[in-house]
């Protein structure tokens, strides 16, 4: 007994001293398991087959405070191969954490395991995902939330004067919620490619948009979809004599496959995928606010809004209710105060509402793409007995446009991070990124060529055997402590708004214009046009989205700044987009790459 005693006070002692010793880094060590499984599941009152993350779909939040160490196991159970990417986190030394197969690791077969482990160097709202394939669309997919540090300064001052309401903000700030949308399919991401290569046309009509996984499919009806048919959409069903979008709200294949050049097989595209709307009934989202006591002024509820979204591009407005959005993927801005904001795939925003009445408000989703009109929605309910229970008042109509001259949209181009974040006045470096639609609707370059994702899964990860040298069509390299711009420049017309995500770092927009991109440098550009660049305070995030290229060409252009040495995916993130080759690699500081650990180089050989 005195021994036994004696024996684990030893052990207590030396367990005590080990975390007294050990960095900082150690003794913080959050840990997520991630099991993997192929199930039924009906995340909008639909069943079909998904990859689930413990039993559900989206998966558990990740939630650590900046600083610390994250450790996620993933353990696949699913048939498939898999990866799971963080999407934002910096991977800052360790880029064999950044999930992507053929760049950063080699894939994680059925029956293995994967330990991604990782310093969450910044704050706010971001999440993980599939990158394996169309594997997204399968639902593999969470919310991470990452706190503050508590010194680091807050916007919260910009939008009122009163202390005691900074206070109530930075309170709902640390309880913030997560509000993951997604677009739903029905059909499995491998059906999905299946069709899309034998019809050789893209799929782009979906079935419903979910909120953390919940929400119905919802048929539109046929006058109110007539009614609010946009030019754009009156023009490409102008096209074939008789042409109306079906009863999913969708532009009809033939008309895309004819936008893409008509070398397309319609019949190969099976009954259900582009018609046959048949509503559920699902589930509703609920975030949930306390009941509003004492002061009004104090009541807020901070919301993450998290565009965990395949294909649309989306207006999201909360009935009767003002967002302030105060940070954009994750860093802080000042402050804009909007009744609508347009969500794109990746995209994050945190919002703070005044939740001062008791009620249940509707917060919309409503797609603002050409391709379908798909709508959907959560509810914002305060607690307490509500003066007025009747339906609440919407500031976007069906297809996201605003209801009166009153509706502020959030714009980006005025999003200045907080605290001011200063960037060169040049750079060191310029590519210029020919973006086009490659031969099909389904097929799209990067750079003039494809990256197909089945080009990725067999070969050794770029990580293991840099190519300092190589300049292709598919690579690019930079140099440590360089600043690049990139020109993303949609070369043919028409081409829709993509959002071009680079993984390891954030980026500056610090320019957009239509017409071609001639010049060598951004100097260069800025003695024509000046007033098209910001170099003071551009918005700063992890994707930007291209002008759309309705009649003419167009660019926009990013800055950044060389700091993270490894090899990172810069790709479109609309998921068909991706499969269909839109990705180039950035060896980006390959001469001061981080070694390997064995664990992961051996990984799967
Ligand atoms: C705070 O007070 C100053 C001075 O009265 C005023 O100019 C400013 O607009 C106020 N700011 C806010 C956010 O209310
Ligand atoms: C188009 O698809 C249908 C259905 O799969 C098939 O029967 C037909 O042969 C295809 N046509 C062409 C030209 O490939
Ligand atoms: C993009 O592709 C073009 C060929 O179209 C090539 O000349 C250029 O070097 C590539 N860009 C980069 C940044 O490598
Ligand atoms: C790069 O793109 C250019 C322009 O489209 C093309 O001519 C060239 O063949 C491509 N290079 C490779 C290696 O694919
Ligand atoms: C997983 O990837 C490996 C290596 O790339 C491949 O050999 C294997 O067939 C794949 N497994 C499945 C289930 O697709």
């Amino acid at each position: 007994m005195y021994n036994f005693l004696r024996f684990s006070l030893v052990l207590l002692l030396a367990q005590a001293l080990t975390a007294w010793a050990a960095p900082s880094s150690a003794r913080h060590k959050r840990t997520y398991d991630l099991h993997i499984t192929w199930d039924t599941y009906a995340p909008d009152g639909f069943e079909r087959e998904m990859l689930l993350v413990n039993g559900q779909s989206p998966g558990p939040v990740i939630e650590a405070t900046q600083d610390e160490w994250v450790v996620v196991r993933v353990h696949n159970y699913s048939p498939f191969n898999t990866s799971v990417h963080y999407h934002g986190i910096e991977m800052r030394g360790t880029p064999w954490a950044d999930g992507v197969p053929g760049v950063t690791q080699r894939p994680i077969a059925p029956g293995c395991m994967y330990t991604y482990e990782f310093e969450t160097t910044q704050a706010g709202s971001y999440w993980y995902h599939a990158h394996f394939h169309g594997q997204i669309e399968d639902g593999l997919y969470g919310a991470m939330v990452l706190h503050p540090r508590k010194s680091d300064p807050k916007p919260f001052h910009l939008i009122t004067n009163s202390s005691r309401a900074v206070r109530a903000m930075e309170r709902a700030e640390r309880h913030v919620q997560p509000l993951l949308v997604s677009d739903v399919t029905h059909l499995t991401s491998g059906d999905k490619q299946d069709i899309t290569v034998a019809a050789g046309i893209e799929i782009t009509c979906y079935d419903s948009v979910v909120f953390n996984g919940k929400g119905s499919v919802q048929c539109l009806p046929e006058e109110e979809v007539a009614a609010h048919l946009s030019p754009v959409q009156q023009m490409y069903l102008s096209l074939i004599p008789g042409l109306t979008m079906t009863d999913k709200a969708c532009l009809p294949a033939e008309a895309l496959n004819l936008i893409a050049g008509g070398g397309g097989n319609v019949s190969a595209i099976p009954e259900g995928v582009y018609s046959g709307c048949t509503p559920t009934e699902g589930s509703v989202e609920v975030i949930h606010a306390p009941e509003p006591v004492g002061c009004p002024s104090e009541q807020w509820v901070a919301i993450d809004i998290i565009g965990a979204i395949n294909f649309m591009t989306a207006a999201v407005s909360i009935d009767e209710h003002d967002m302030w959005v105060y940070a954009m993927d994750g860093g802080y801005i000042e402050p804009q105060r909007v009744q609508a904001l347009v969500l794109t795939n990746g995209d994050r925003y945190s919002v703070l509402v005044n939740a001062r009445r008791a009620g249940d408000f509707k917060i919309r989703v409503n797609a603002v793409s050409a391709l379908q009109m798909l709508t959907g929605h959560a509810l914002l309910s305060v607690a307490g007995t509500p003066e007025d229970t009747s339906e609440s008042e919407p500031f976007i109509n069906i297809v996201g446009m605003p209801l009166s001259e009153d509706v502020v949209f959030f714009n980006q181009a005025v999003a200045h991070p907080y605290p001011a974040d200063p960037i060169p006045e040049t750079a060191d470096e310029l590519f210029v990124l020919n973006m086009k639609l490659d031969g099909a609707s389904y097929l799209w370059a990067m750079n003039s060529s494809r990256l197909m994702p089945e080009d990725l899964d067999h070969r050794v990860p770029t990580l293991f055997k840099p190519e300092p040298n190589v300049r292709n069509n598919v690579t690019l390299t930079t140099r440590y402590g360089t600043w690049v711009d990139l020109v993303f420049f949609a070369s043919t017309s028409p081409m829709p708004p993509h959002p071009i995500h680079k993984h390891g770092n954030k980026m500056y927009q610090i320019g957009a214009g239509t017409g071609p991109f001639p010049w060598s440098s951004v100097q260069e550009a800025m003695q024509e046009i000046p007033e098209q660049f910001n170099l003071v305070n551009p918005p700063r995030r992890d994707a930007f989205a291209t002008l759309p290229a309705e009649t003419d060409v167009g660019w926009i252009v990013v800055r950044y700044h060389v700091t993270n040495p490894g090899p990172w995916l810069l790709h479109c993130h609309i998921n068909n987009h991706m499969m269909g080759g839109m990705m180039v690699i950035i060896q980006d500081a390959p001469e001061a790459w981080p070694t390997v650990p064995e664990k992961y180089r051996n990984y799967g050989m």
